[in-house]
């Protein structure tokens, strides 16, 4: 008897604002075709007037509690992945819960970057399977348009706004890899690596500061890193790349994602994208992907899911579950 972590449902939101990569050239020394070509991006969405990382949260929330045919009042604990939270504290998740209504239980926010919907999947996986929670709101939502530097041609094109959310249920499994449910975690980070995306700033410089990032740098650890952590995380489950039907990653570029998928074998017919919609949305852009990747009909229930992400930190990892 084994206890998993099992999708209830799934659902998310983007703020009405869509931007087009042609509406940077009118301010930049950049272009369409550049964007394209370098990043796989077309067009992403920013968040409007009021609109904010827990109201986008929230939002995202309702749509996957309505899948499960759940409310607030049915979970135990909310975990939210953001490093774009409203505040510095309270935390976006508690902000969330109040919002839900939900009176009961506990909400906390993780602070992964890009990998911070992975994280908040192993703490949620974590808490269900040591018996401390049986339903967990797992949330990604992000604001990075709050944190441009929109002279900067080569970060600012490549960010969005959105949030993606998952219900998890304790289901009693075999213990074996068909069970439905996460069947392994695997996380990493290592902080000397920390010069290679950051904001300059926060509670010690008085300001909200804005991203830096050394791309080219970024772009090398994340096809190596990436396609490492996938591979452990199905070691781990008892699997091989050959069994993984989709494999959901962070959305961050179009040629890390390809080169990924190469290194792990498998074809693009296998990879859930949407990085051309919705640009890098951080730890959004995985619960993102799930989302649109079931309305799309490409993830359905019993398949086999691999989802990995990189970021600032550099944190990294993956996630193995059956859907
Ligand atoms: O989610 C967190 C993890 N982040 C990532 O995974 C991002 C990883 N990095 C990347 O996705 C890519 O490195 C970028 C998309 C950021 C850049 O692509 P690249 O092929 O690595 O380009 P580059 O940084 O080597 O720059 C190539 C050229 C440079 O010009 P020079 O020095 O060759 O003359 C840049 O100044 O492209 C220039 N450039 C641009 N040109 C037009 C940089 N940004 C732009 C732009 N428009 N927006």
């Amino acid at each position: 008897m084994t206890v998993r972590a099992v999708v209830r449902g799934v659902g998310h939101y983007l703020p009405a604002r869509m931007v087009p990569n042609s509406e940077f050239e009118a301010t930049l020394d950049t272009s369409d075709e550049w964007i394209r070509t370098r990043s796989g991006i077309e067009r992403r969405h920013f968040a409007g007037e009021g609109e904010t990382t827990s109201s986008m949260a929230t939002a995202a929330a309702e749509a996957a509690l309505a899948k499960a045919g759940l409310t607030g009042a049915d979970l135990d604990a909310i975990i939210l992945a953001t490093s774009t939270a409203d505040f510095t504290f309270p935390s976006a998740a508690t902000m969330v819960q109040q919002q839900l209504g939900m009176k009961g239980g506990f909400a906390f926010d993780v602070q992964a970057v890009c990998a911070g919907f992975v994280y908040a999947l192993a703490q949620a996986n974590a808490l269900i399977v040591s018996g401390q929670a049986r339903r967990v709101l797992v949330i990604g939502a992000e604001t990075f348009s709050k944190l441009m530097d929109w002279t900067d041609r080569a970060t600012c094109v490549l960010f969005g706004d959105g949030a993606g959310a998952l219900v998890l249920e304790a289901e009693i499994g075999d213990g074996e890899p068909t069970d439905r449910g996460i069947l392994s975690t695997d996380l990493h980070s290592d902080g000397s690596y920390r010069e290679l995306l950051y904001v300059d700033g926060g509670v010690s410089t008085g300001t909200t500061g804005v991203l830096r990032m050394q791309g080219r740098e970024v772009f090398r650890h994340a096809v190596e890193k990436l396609a490492a952590t996938a591979h452990e995380a199905l070691q781990k489950a008892g699997l091989t790349a050959a069994d993984v039907d989709w494999i959901v990653p962070h959305q961050a570029n179009l040629r890390i994602i390809t080169a990924t998928a190469q290194k792990m074998g498998l074809p693009m017919s296998k990879v859930v994208v949407t990085v051309q919609d919705h640009g890098n949305t951080s730890a959004a852009s995985i619960p993102l992907a799930l989302s649109v990747g079931v309305e799309r009909g490409q993830i359905a229930e019993g398949d086999l899911l691999v989802t990995e992400a990189i970021g600032g930190g550099l944190a990294w990892g993956s996630v193995v579950l059956r859907w």
